[in-house]
């Protein structure tokens, strides 16, 4: 339950539709099932795995299988990949929360409010308001940090329990009502009739980073929740079940976005706003829309909090396991922390000019030129393929694919039939194939499909 809270998130809502969006559409949505199905699923197993067996978190778990190794790096860059993330995913955890005084108030008052916010459909005048965005994202984080300290995870996720089939349920509506809007299936064919000439590696990797990003990988996440798995848990079972969730609400939201892009439009909006646009535009068209779109914020700002909670728990655990701290004190510096470090990416949305046209990577890799999508390539793309990359040859290879398997099948009913497969995947068809990925960075292979 945990894992899906974490898994599920505003990497399926926000980030899905806007990766889409900005790497040419169904191609990428075919990708991604792919990495996800023959890469994301077999490398949850592994994370889970080696947490279950070692009951420990990242660090702490390959610290103990090899003592004083290099490897000991692989689960560090975990941690500094979770506070990397959790900077800029709060940043947009803020927008979302914000979102729903925005889609509440705004049709009500259209003094101070509607002022600051801007009207229900205007993005812009928003996200570059500084003395907005800013406050919205220290309020999330500090709810996030406010959970973590009280130990009450727990009763999140039960809530989330009982508020993620409503969000499913709306999100089903909605596909519905989108789907139905005329000029829509030009924008069912972007999202589900993949042209590939467009693909390169930079598309390639987009779509893996994704399957990471969206299942929590990457940044041995997945191995301290599977510090908490009893010997019973049918791992294989658990890692489908996360995995089928996930994936389809992306899905689902895609299905949302993209025939209202084109019926309504709005085929000029991209990038990390992509959402945020969208979204109010179908509300704005609904009858009822303003209270529709206040639940669906309410909604997606519990999703993103139960990822927000997990990030904010990777470098807490850390600390606390490693230098005996504090955890009640130290949470509240590590998470300080975190938002000094997001200030730039709340500022750039247009608050700032030099970072809202901060560039830095070549548009092949990253099309968006702000500083939070510059950023967010760093930490939610290459970190976390570099990290699925170690953690994957260190399973493999260090503590050994056989005694992973062993592990695998404790309390598992199928886990025995796809044993071999699973040692193939985890040793040589996981590394090499992120390995290639990466490296096709910088273009080495010319190969389009
Ligand atoms: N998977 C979360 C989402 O899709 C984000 C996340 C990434 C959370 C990595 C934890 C670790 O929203």
């Amino acid at each position: 339950m945990a894992a899906s809270g974490s898994a599920i998130g505003l990497g399926n809502i926000w980030r899905f539709p806007f990766y889409v969006s900005d790497n040419g559409g169904a191609a990428f949505v075919f990708l991604y099932l792919v990495f996800v199905i023959i890469i994301g699923l077999p490398y949850m197993m592994a994370e889970f795995a080696l947490g279950r067996h070692m009951h420990k978190n990242g660090v702490g778990a390959i610290a103990g299988i090899k003592p004083g190794s290099v490897w000991k790096v692989a689960g560090l860059l975990g941690i500094a990949t979770g506070i990397g993330i959790l900077s800029y995913y709060g940043v947009i955890a803020g927008w979302t929360f914000g979102y729903v005084f925005k889609t509440a108030l705004t049709e009500i008052d259209t003094g101070f409010i509607a002022q600051a916010f801007g009207g229900p459909t205007e993005f812009g005048k928003f996200a570059s308001n500084a003395g907005l965005v800013i406050p919205l994202f220290f309020l999330f984080m500090l709810i996030t940090t406010v959970v973590v300290y009280f130990g009450v995870e727990g009763g999140i996720e039960k809530w989330s329990k009982i508020l993620m089939p409503i969000l499913l349920v709306l999100l089903v509506g909605l596909i519905i009502y989108s789907n139905t809007l005329e000029g829509s299936s030009e924008g069912l064919k972007f999202y589900l009739l993949p042209d590939f000439s467009e693909v390169t590696g930079g598309t390639v990797l987009a779509a893996l980073s994704q399957a990471f990003f969206s299942l929590s990988l990457g940044m041995g996440l997945m191995i301290t929740y599977g510090s908490y798995l009893s010997k019973r848990e049918d791992i294989l079972e658990s890692t489908l079940f996360i995995g089928g969730f996930d994936s389809m609400i992306a899905l689902m939201s895609g299905l949302i976005i993209f025939p209202a892009l084109y019926a309504l439009g709005a085929t000029s909006a991209g990038g990390a706003e992509l959402v945020f646009v969208v979204f109010p535009e179908i509300f704005a068209k609904i009858p009822g829309g303003a209270i529709v779109g206040t639940i669906f914020f309410v909604l997606l700002s519990v999703a993103a909090l139960t990822s927000t909670i997990s990030l904010l728990e990777v470098p807490t655990a850390y600390l606390v396991d490693e230098f005996k701290m504090n955890r009640k004190s130290i949470v509240w510096f590590v998470s300080l922390f975190i938002f000094i470090v997001g200030l730039p990416s709340a500022l750039s949305a247009g608050a700032s000019d030099f970072l809202t046209n901060f560039g830095l990577f070549p548009e092949y890799l990253v099309k968006d030129r702000d500083f939070l999508s510059q950023f967010g390539f760093i930490f939610g793309d290459l970190s976390l393929s570099l990290g699925a990359l170690l953690i994957s040859i260190f399973i493999g290879w260090i503590w050994g694919a056989g005694n992973a398997s062993d592990e695998l099948e404790i309390g598992s009913k199928n886990f025995k039939k796809f044993r071999k497969i699973w040692i193939f995947m985890i040793r040589f068809f996981i590394p090499i194939v992120v390995f290639l990925i990466l490296l096709n960075i910088f273009n080495v292979f010319d190969f389009v499909f």
